[in-house]
């Protein structure tokens, strides 16, 4: 895992981009993991920028995203769908019939997650997944508690996720209790890894992934056995670490 500090959400965002327009230059079909929520949502701000500025092509790109919340319709505002298409599919010149999410509404949930698999695996395998991180140290939906061995699959959401996503929904009885996501697993067989992290409600997580041993009550912290991860995060998040801490993982 190497460690990259921003100064901010604003630097960490540009930094992301960065490290994905990197990807989408050297393999113009690159198959990218995406994912949702306020962390990432700057990279795409800056990603957008980008493309209309210096035209950078999305015409052969594949995106996977990591979750869907169960049983919201992809017309739903609070769906994964609707925000990726607000936040960046619309924004961009990707072709939809090549942008794909899980179904949250599908009937038969297994065969869903089997078929998402598969997909990933006939386009080639994710060459750059962006993750946020949880405050529980959930990465995707994978809860504490997670197999490492999963693959896509339907979870609960803990109470606490509930509660930090219930700033999009009316009420917190209104946020889903399900969802959809890909697995450790099937994260860990991404080529690379970009995780983001800001803000001082991040912190605590942070620390705990630099500190713990590899744990499945702390998901995230498997990122280590991935020979190719990079985590940028603000000072903020960081905050909770020694500067002698950062500059190590920083190597
Ligand atoms: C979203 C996802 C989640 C978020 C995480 C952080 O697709 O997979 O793991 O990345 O919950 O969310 P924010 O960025 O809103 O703090």
């Amino acid at each position: 895992m190497k460690l990259i500090e921003a100064k901010d959400y604003h630097e960490m965002s540009m930094l992301a981009a960065e490290v994905i327009l990197d990807q989408i230059k050297s393999k113009t079909d690159s198959v990218l993991g995406l994912a949702t929520g306020g962390t990432v949502l700057g990279t795409y701000q800056q990603l957008i920028l980008d493309h209309q500025r210096n035209k950078t092509t999305y015409q052969h790109i594949k995106t996977f995203n990591l979750d869907e919340y169960a049983g919201l319709s992809k017309q739903d505002e609070n769906s994964y769908h609707a925000y990726m298409k607000k936040h960046f599919f619309d924004e961009v010149n990707i072709p939809s019939s090549q942008t794909f999410l899980p179904n949250g509404e599908a009937q038969d949930m297994k065969a869903e997650c089997e078929t998402y698999d598969l997909k990933i695996e006939e386009l080639g395998g994710i060459d750059l997944q962006l993750l946020g991180i949880g405050q529980n140290g959930h990465i995707g939906f994978n809860e504490p508690g997670s197999s490492f061995e999963s693959n896509t699959h339907l979870v609960a959401l803990e109470q606490s996720t509930r509660e930090a996503n219930a700033r999009y929904f009316d009420s917190i009885e209104d946020v889903p209790t399900h969802a959809v996501t890909m697995g450790i697993a099937s994260i860990m067989k991404s080529k690379k890894i970009l995780l983001l992290a800001s803000g001082i409600q991040k912190s605590s997580i942070l620390y705990d992934l630099f500190h713990s041993d590899v744990t499945n009550s702390i998901p995230a912290t498997i990122l280590i056995n991935h020979p190719d991860t990079i985590i940028i995060a603000d000072q903020e998040a960081l905050s909770k670490l020694h500067q002698d801490e950062r500059k190590m993982f920083a190597k």
